[in-house]
């Protein structure tokens, strides 16, 4: 059965914006995409470049270190041909925001 955390509150994360945070050891970015919420990691599979540090437009954010775009909704690099990243399932409870890191939804090309 899959197991999720709590990873943040709804007021934190507002539509438009992001926040990075650690979830049982694994770092991933969680997106507010227009009311809904999604979870990445936070990793950029180029150089290491921290994701949620970057530009979110729409459900598309920029790494800040050289530019590679990823879709948060499903990891995929938007460049063809480049690494996707992990994501995860997420949940909302109350306020909470609850995320399975144990089983990604796509287990992406990053580590
Ligand atoms: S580290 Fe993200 S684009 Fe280079």
């Amino acid at each position: 059965m899959a197991e999720y955390f709590k990873a943040a509150t709804t007021d934190q994360i507002q539509p438009g914006t992001c926040i990075g945070v650690k979830v049982e050891g694994v770092f991933i970015g969680i997106y507010n995409v227009e009311g809904e919420y999604y979870a990445m990691n936070n990793i950029c599979p180029h150089l290491g470049g921290v994701l949620t540090y970057g530009f979110l437009d729409k459900n598309c954010v920029t790494c800040p270190m050289h530019m590679w775009e990823f879709d948060v909704k499903t990891g995929e690099c938007v460049w063809p041909g480049e690494e996707s990243i992990p994501t995860y399932a997420v949940k909302v409870e109350g306020e909470d925001i609850l995320v399975n890191v144990d089983e990604p939804l796509n287990k992406g090309e990053t580590q």
